[in-house]
């Protein structure tokens, strides 16, 4: 639900809530959002109210809302947590949060531990049903391990170009039974047919912040011009298994270890690709298709080398 947030296009509030009501009944139920996506958290809170009124208040046990917490970083205490979390429950009419996914901008201010004991004593209390946390790396995820947090997931950047997981954060996920949650996993829309045999495109045609988000990593990775040798193989991947591109790029990730799911972006009322995600339970990459991505990537520039490990492009 990032693109709610702005930089999108403009949501129409109605039409976005029709489109919820859409993306469930194909089976779409589980949200991915964050108490600063403008207003994602009054969306679920809406879609669980027209949901009830409309279909009861048992079709309400189908839906996840993972929301996040981003707190500006400074001296955290009880009472701020505790406001920031009953702030998530009210938007999202809900009265535990599925899932709470922990930010934090500075590695050098230490307090973003005793935001997370804070946090676990909230899931004690019942207010939390689990604690994830999003672009954190392997070094900190093992010092919240080492200090007794129950963290579930990281919700990190991971696609086909951006492999930075790999190296340490799957490894170590495997180790403690931690899920990875990932996004960028189709790299704002370029990794679909719409880009495949394209020139790069120029500032103008990138109309969202994810696309320029993305297009930014295609040109760390290794460029548009071996990014449209990967395009083209995955489309011939795609044809051979009657999916699309974007669907050949989802399930390649869905596929590795330690992942739990893929977030894929909506612009909700906007343009929606319900019939094309839907195929991604529907087929299975075989080890000569892996092997023709792989291929391509071996190619590319190292990325963990260049940003670091999970999350360090925000910092
Ligand atoms: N934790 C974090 O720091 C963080 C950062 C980024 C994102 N996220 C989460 O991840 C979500 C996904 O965001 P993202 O930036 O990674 O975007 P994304 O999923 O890589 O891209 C979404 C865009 O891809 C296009 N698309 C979707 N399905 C398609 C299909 N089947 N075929 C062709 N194009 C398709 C759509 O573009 P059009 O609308 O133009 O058609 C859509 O807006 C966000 O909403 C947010 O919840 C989290």
């Amino acid at each position: 639900m990032w693109q709610v947030a702005g930089g999108h296009g403009y949501i129409d509030h109605e039409l976005a809530m029709t489109d919820m009501i859409r993306y469930h009944e194909a089976g779409f139920t589980t949200w991915d959002l964050a108490d600063i996506y403008g207003p994602a958290e009054d969306f679920i809170g809406q879609y669980r109210r027209r949901l009830s009124a409309t279909k009861g208040q048992e079709e309400l046990e189908r839906i996840r809302a993972f929301t996040k917490w981003v707190p500006q970083p400074g001296r955290i205490t009880r009472p701020i947590v505790n406001e920031s979390i009953d702030r998530s429950l009210h938007r999202m009419d809900v009265g535990m949060l599925d899932l709470l996914q922990f930010h934090w901008w500075d590695y050098n201010n230490p307090y973003y531990m005793d935001a997370l004991k804070y946090l676990s004593e909230l899931k004690d209390e019942g207010k939390i049903k689990h604690i994830g946390i999003t672009n954190f790396d392997t070094e900190r995820l093992q010092i919240m391990i080492d200090s007794d947090l129950k963290i579930v997931s990281n919700q990190v950047q991971y696609s086909i170009i951006d492999r930075r997981p790999e190296v340490k954060m799957i490894p170590f996920c495997l180790r403690h039974n931690i899920s990875l949650l990932c996004y960028g996993s189709i790299c704002g829309g370029l990794m679909s047919e719409r880009y495949l045999g394209r020139p790069q495109p120029s500032n103008a045609e990138l109309n969202t912040v994810s696309l320029r988000k993305y297009t930014r990593m295609v040109d760390a990775w290794g460029g548009w011009s071996l990014f449209q040798e990967l395009l083209s193989t995955l489309k011939g991947i795609a044809q051979k298994n009657d999916v699309t591109i974007a669907n050949v790029a989802a399930g390649y990730i869905l596929a590795k270890a330690a992942v739990a799911g893929v977030i894929i972006g909506v612009r909700l009322g906007i343009v929606d690709h319900i019939a094309s995600n839907s195929q991604v339970f529907n087929f299975k990459l075989d080890n000569s298709d892996r092997d023709a991505i792989d291929a391509i990537c071996v190619k590319s520039n190292n990325l963990f080398e260049m940003i670091g490990d999970c999350g360090d492009e925000y910092r």
